[in-house]
């Protein structure tokens, strides 16, 4: 039976990815493998059954450092799942990312034509992500999980992505990220918004009740999708220079950059949020975490201090007025930069890589992480915003505008250019500690 209250969650079963938010600073890897032998892919996932730590391990040898697995569908067919098992899993899962790519958006330059290979391919099978909270740590983790894979034929490695925190945590455009975290009931581990309740676990873990009160639809059997949860991988190209020049371009006397900038992130970048310094940044406390988060946009409705439109106040709109109800598209995020840093100052774009390996967390993939990228992210509707897109990771517009909500007139920022491109990326399962072995014990009906 399942109590209305606290839920005990078997931590011992669910990876530690899955709620423990990554070390600060950090250093992350991002592995991807392809099954080419069903043996060898269920001797994988046994191996990696002894290596994955689990989100009961929080004294761990290694600390804060973990090796996560997530599979995607085809991983799954790969190792030869029973189609009945197969079919239990969530739809937009099943498809896969680059098929998805209408609902997120992903258009253009950000179309899976153009992403990364093997991006968006069959041939992505398994994610393997080692975190940690240094170089030498991650290089022990990720020992780990190559003598996993390294020497068993059938199973090759494709891609890499190694991420490493830039100074004071910000991501390539400069602000502070990791700074908001949804509490999940029964985690031990604290939200970070003294006023946001605890959310059901079912909302970020199958095999839990939900927000709704159901539990979240879960494949077959049940030590399959216990304690498992789907995961989001997206690479994504930030273009740094262009989104320097074009904050520049619209400065006034009054408006410097730096003004500009917060009024599209919602948050100074030190990550101090404009609802609680609207004029000036505050650098002590956008490095609080007690205060950093202590703020809701109710006594803001027309965005003055927090444009509607902004990215934080979209992408979680806390307790302001929009159309439908907040705690049904809450998301764990984890995001880890990749490529070095534009130099301070430089506006013109030096042709290197770089942007953010960002990751969702969730049971819900549809009401979550899609609608998130859809409905606020990329159209404006739900907050009276008609059709605007987020003015830092919107998708491409021929006519791009950001309205910043000022007296006696509302500054309209036109012509906004994509800053943001989306390079690959994978819908996963990341499957319990059980149902690691369950997979590596699978058998084959002429085994049987
Ligand atoms: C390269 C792309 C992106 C960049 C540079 C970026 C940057 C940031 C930054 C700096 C913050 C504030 C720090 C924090 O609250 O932790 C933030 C918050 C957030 N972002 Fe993004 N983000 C990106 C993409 C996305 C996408 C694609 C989504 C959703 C589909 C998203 C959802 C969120 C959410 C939910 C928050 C927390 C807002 C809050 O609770 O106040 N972000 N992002």
């Amino acid at each position: 039976m399942i109590s209305d209250v606290e839920v005990a969650l078997e931590l011992d079963d669910i990876q530690s990815g899955v709620l423990r938010p990554r070390p600060s600073p950090y250093a992350a890897t991002y592995i991807l493998l392809r099954i080419d032998d069903r043996a060898a892919g269920r001797e994988l996932m046994k191996r990696l059954s002894l290596v994955v730590t689990s989100a009961a391990a929080s004294q761990s040898a290694l600390g804060d450092a973990w090796l996560s697995v997530a599979l995607s569908f085809q991983g799954l067919k790969a190792l030869g799942v029973p189609p009945a098992s197969l079919a239990g899993f969530a739809w937009e899962f099943q498809q896969g990312m680059a098929a998805r790519a209408g609902a997120l958006r992903d258009y253009g330059e950000s179309g899976p034509e153009h992403w990364e290979r093997p991006l968006g391919t069959p041939e992505v099978h398994v994610v393997l992500a080692a975190v940690a909270p240094g170089s030498e740590q991650l290089e022990t983790v990720l020992a780990r999980g190559r003598r996993t894979y390294e020497a068993l034929s059938g199973v090759t490695a494709i891609w890499r992505q190694d991420c490493h925190a830039l100074p004071d945590e910000k991501e390539p455009f400069g602000f502070r990220d990791g700074i908001n975290h949804p509490p999940v009931e029964g985690s031990g581990i604290p939200g970070t918004d003294p006023n946001e309740p605890p959310y059901k676990a079912g909302e970020f873990i199958l095999g839990y009740r939900d927000e709704m009160g159901g539990l979240p639809p879960a494949p077959s059997p049940e030590v399959l999708g216990r304690n498992g949860t789907y995961v989001v991988f997206r690479k994504l190209h930030q273009r740094v220079a262009q989104f320097r020049a074009y904050i520049r371009s619209q400065t006034s006397e009054t408006e410097d950059e730096e003004f500009i900038a917060a009024k599209m992130m919602g948050r100074w970048r030190s990550g101090a949020p404009l609802a609680l310094c609207p004029l000036h940044d505050d650098s002590e406390l956008g490095g609080d975490p007690q205060r950093n988060n202590d703020f809701r946009y109710q006594d803001d409705p027309a965005g003055y201090h927090t444009p509607l439109g902004s990215h934080i106040r979209r992408a979680n709109p806390r307790d302001a007025k929009i159309a439908g109800e907040v705690r049904l598209h809450r998301m764990i995020r984890r995001g880890a930069a990749y490529g070095p840093p534009l130099p301070e100052g430089v506006t013109q774009d030096d042709g290197i890589d770089r942007g953010l390996m960002f990751t969702f967390i969730g049971a819900h993939l549809k009401r979550q992480f899609e609608f998130v990228q859809s409905e606020w992210i990329n159209d404006g509707v739900f907050a009276g915003l008609a059709g605007a897109r987020d003015p830092v990771v919107g998708a491409a517009s021929s006519d791009g505008v950001f309205s910043v909500p000022r007296r006696p007139i509302p500054k309209r920022m036109k012509g906004l250019p994509q800053f943001v491109v989306t390079r690959g990326g994978e819908y996963c399962f990341m499957p319990g500690l059980r149902a690691l072995k369950w997979l590596a014990d699978l058998k084959d009906a002429e085994e049987n």
